[in-house]
């Protein structure tokens, strides 16, 4: 764990892990967060100027039914603040599919795109305020996979910042599982801001139960978590 002065700072460090993961494997597969958490992490790898255009990525989660090219649907978001700033190769990012024909089946693809491209090395994760992981609410077994899930209440007024208003935010998202995300090889968990601090001393010093998913990353063999000082102030 480290505990930074600000998040920009604890942008920069997160953002040095990945740089060298890319340096030493430049067909590294990352997974890639969205939210505001990791957004520091993604400028301060874009100053970094790694060549990023081999890395394969696939992104955590997508919300169900918003259109192609919707503002906040998280394809855009990663295309505006990862795949362009980090010179990545558009057909070598893979983001959850928000319209699926299909929600029973919305998953299998994708997990078996993951496993095609070898796994994730290092998954990029933020936390919700409830301790979601993508979005993997409060009860989400920690044996899922990649699924349709349906949003908690307090994920929707949280992210109503995105959206204006709360009706216009989505109820429903494709997230990767616990399981998908606890097999990667490394879990790098990014939190900043005052707002975080309870769900933080919760996820690594709380009971490890499916009541509280980010609680998962205590069992991970390889886990770093980068904080500011706020979101570390209740350790
Ligand atoms: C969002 C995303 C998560 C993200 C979390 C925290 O809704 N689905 O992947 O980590 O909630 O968001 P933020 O970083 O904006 O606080």
């Amino acid at each position: 764990m480290s505990i930074h002065a600000s998040a920009g700072e604890a942008g920069v460090a997160a953002a040095e892990q990945v740089a060298e993961l890319v340096r030493s494997n430049p067909a590294a597969v990352l997974g890639l967060a969205t939210g505001s958490s990791p957004l520091p992490l993604y400028e301060a790898l874009a100053r970094k100027a790694v060549d990023m255009s081999a890395v394969t990525a696939f992104a955590l989660d997508e919300y169900i039914g918003l259109p192609a090219g919707h503002t906040q649907s998280y394809a855009t978001v990663i295309r505006t603040h990862v795949i362009e700033p980090l010179g990545m190769t558009t057909g070598s990012v893979h983001v959850p599919d928000g319209n699926p024909e299909d929600e029973e089946h919305a998953g299998g693809a994708y997990e078996a795109a993951i496993a095609a491209a070898g796994g994730i090395d290092l998954q990029i994760l933020g936390i919700g305020s409830n301790g979601h992981l993508g979005f993997n609410e409060p009860g989400a077994p920690f044996s899922s996979r990649t699924r349709a899930v349906t949003l908690a209440d307090r994920t929707r007024r949280d992210n109503t910042r995105f959206f204006g208003t709360l009706e216009a935010v989505p109820t429903r998202a494709v997230t990767q599982g616990l399981a998908t995300i606890f097999d990667a090889r490394h879990l790098l968990l990014i939190a900043h801001g005052s707002g975080k601090a309870q769900a933080i001393r919760r996820a690594l010093t709380g009971p490890v139960t499916e009541e509280f998913p980010a609680s998962l990353i205590q069992l991970h063999p390889s886990a770093t978590v980068v904080l500011d000082r706020e979101a570390a102030a209740l350790l």
